[in-house]
């Protein structure tokens, strides 16, 4: 069982786990050995908000685990073959962003549960509040966009912490708006945000002064494009929050980076200027040489 925080739900999350998947049965305590109790607090709240109830606790536990397993089994054959599996955007938004009851059931609940348990992605959050949600705090921002929002966990964290700030995201997936939609809902926040389902690659979307992207350039088949895209609509004197996974054999990933320096040369190339960076690794390699899974985020102008 986790530290005890008084932490309710993640208590349970830890007991479910290790009953049903002794593999992530110590996944809860590693995460508060890590980031201690305000990770605990924050974690607690996100599953007693999204996931009050037992049952809804189990089946996002159950989907976290199936989610993580499909991916460790494809980092083993990527670690052998150094490609993702040749396959389309068009096959990756058929197979998994249009599949309702894979989103709804695996893919968000997993990725939600990711952004806590995954370290590198929860610096990667804590990157975000420290560098890109502070700035916008001092510069009293008042509306931002997000695209490929997802599970709606970054929308979520910056209507939490800007009590006045107005939103808008842009997704492809019916699935990832309703579970935006029901976060933001959950929090109290749905007054002031919401989700538009438009590919921008077939309609410009708004201009905004602060735009966020996350881990949505390795689903694309040309992510510059797709960079210069979301240049055009960053008002004058907006910056941007944009990642990108490498080396992460993910079932939708499709365009592979292998080094950061990859994506700081598309944002260059799309016109962008980096002004603060952060890479974080998943884990240390599994053998001497073997590539491991990164998050590389930077604020861009
Ligand atoms: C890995 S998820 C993004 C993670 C999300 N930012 C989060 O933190 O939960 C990728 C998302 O990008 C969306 N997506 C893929 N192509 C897109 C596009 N052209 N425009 C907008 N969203 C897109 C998918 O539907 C999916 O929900």
């Amino acid at each position: 069982m986790a530290e005890p925080t008084g932490a309710t739900h993640l208590d349970d999350l830890a007991a479910y786990l290790a009953a049903r998947y002794p593999i992530f049965g110590d996944v809860v305590d590693r995460g508060f050995a890590a980031f201690g109790t305000p990770w605990a607090n924050e974690f607690e709240a996100t599953l007693a908000t999204m996931f009050a109830k037992p049952e809804a606790l189990s089946l996002a536990a159950s989907g976290y685990a199936s989610f993580a397993l499909d991916l460790m089994r494809r980092q083993v054959r990527f670690e052998r073959e150094r490609t993702y599996p040749a396959k389309t955007y068009e096959e990756a938004a058929r197979e998994v962003y249009h599949d309702e009851a894979y989103m709804t059931s695996e893919y968000l609940p997993g990725l939600l549960l990711s952004h806590y348990l995954w370290p590198h992605h929860y610096r990667q959050a804590r990157f975000f509040d420290s560098a890109f949600v502070a700035e916008m705090r001092v510069a009293q921002a008042s509306h931002f966009i997000e695209v490929g929002c997802g599970t709606g966990f970054y929308s979520r964290r910056l209507l939490q912490q800007l009590p006045d700030i107005r939103g808008v995201g842009y997704e492809i997936s019916p699935a990832s708006k309703a579970f935006t939609e029901g976060q933001v809902a959950a929090f109290g926040f749905a007054d002031r945000y919401e989700v538009l389902l438009q590919d921008i690659a077939d309609r410009d979307m708004a201009s905004t002064q602060w735009l966020v992207c996350v881990e949505v350039l390795e689903h694309l088949e040309d992510p510059v494009a797709f960079l210069r895209l979301l240049r055009a609509s960053l008002a004058p004197g907006g910056k941007a929050f944009i990642t990108a996974a490498l080396n992460a054999p993910h079932v939708d990933h499709i365009y592979l980076y292998v080094q950061s320096a990859e994506v700081e040369a598309q944002l260059e190339a799309a016109g962008f200027t980096l002004e603060q960076t952060f890479v974080g690794v998943a884990h240390p390699p599994r053998a001497p040489g073997l590539p491991v899974p990164l998050v590389a985020a930077y604020i861009v102008a």
